[in-house]
């Protein structure tokens, strides 16, 4: 199978950390050419160090790492120091990575390696606030018809909202950029709430992974104990979800989920609905603008996760 041609937008972040490493431990089947990082979770300097030190973590320094917007478009910046430490990477020791940052202008890296590649054979996963997205499309929007596909992590129709009642952080921490997004003019599948809370870290599904004698799945572990015990803090539930990594899962192996063909529309207004993805699956197919993930199997996708980092 060729490679999927792929860059991934994150904001890490614990669980944007998991989804770097699951692909960068997958080397046959994703030819990873950049990760860009935007300001999210936490600010954009954390979140550029953090992609740096998982990439560490991955040995894999060849992979050019790009900061890009350090604030939403339009609205105040949200963190989510609650969920996500401090440093933004939960119990992973920060320390200078050795490799520094490719460069600064994340939004043009993108551009320039989608106008570079051949038509529709790039692939963006996007796992934080879609403002470098955003920006990319604003400096060309023909990048947009060259992309082969967008799976981004965001959004919540039956699940409810994991910031406010119905809007789910990646979406709300940026609004604007994520309808720009959903405008972009290439297949879009979108990866919300309603499957990621089916994709649970279970304390036995950590004990499998901890039981992998490799940084990543070390690294993987410590980070799922982490997210597990403020989920508990948060709302006594055991185990949380593992939300970015269904992006990656999903190119991987795209039978662990169901999705549904939807009209989708963002919230842009401020008030109590701001943020929120009015997801419409009464739609012919000439209607719809994504396909909406509504189904996972949650111990398929550890069970990927486990495979592939034990490489
Ligand atoms: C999303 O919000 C962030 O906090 C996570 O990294 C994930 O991308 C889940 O709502
Ligand atoms: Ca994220």
């Amino acid at each position: 199978m060729t490679p999927v041609k792929l860059i991934i937008d994150c904001d890490p972040g614990v669980d944007d950390a998991v989804a770097l490493l699951l692909a960068f431990a997958s080397r046959e089947a994703l030819d990873i050419l950049g990760v860009t990082t935007v300001a999210g979770n936490a600010g954009l300097e954390r979140t550029a160090r953090n992609a740096r030190l998982i990439r560490q973590i991955a040995n894999r320094p060849e992979i050019p790492v790009y900061s890009g917007a350090s604030r939403p478009l339009l609205r105040d910046p949200v963190e989510a120091g609650d969920f996500h430490g401090p440093s933004g990477i939960g119990p992973i020791p920060v320390v200078e990575p050795d490799v520094p940052l490719a460069g600064d202008d994340a939004p043009q890296f993108i551009v320039d390696t989608i106008r570079r590649e051949p038509p529709n054979t790039v692939t963006l996963a996007v796992t934080g606030p879609a403002t470098n997205v955003a920006l990319a499309l604003r400096l060309a929007p023909d990048i947009g018809p060259r992309l082969r596909q967008i799976v981004v992590m965001g959004g919540a129709r039956s699940a409810g909202g994991n910031i406010t009642a119905s809007a789910e952080y990646n979406v709300y921490a940026d609004p604007h950029a994520f309808q720009e997004m959903l405008n972009a003019g290439c297949p879009i599948a979108i990866f919300g709430l309603d499957v990621t809370y089916q994709v649970l870290t279970l304390p036995e599904r950590i004990d499998a992974l901890e039981a992998i004698d490799t940084p990543g799945a070390q690294a993987a572990a410590a980070i799922m104990r982490f997210s597990n015990a403020v989920e508990a803090d948060h709302t006594r539930r055991d185990g949380a979800p593992l939300h970015d990594p269904c992006t990656i899962a999903w190119l991987l192996k795209p039978d662990l989920f169901t999705l549904r063909p939807a009209f989708v529309q963002v919230e842009t207004h401020n008030g109590v609905a701001f943020g929120h993805t009015a997801v419409e699956f009464r739609v012919t197919p000439d209607q719809a603008n994504a396909l909406w993930a509504v189904g996972a199997d949650g111990a398929g996708v550890f069970a990927l996760i486990n495979q592939k980092l034990a490489l």
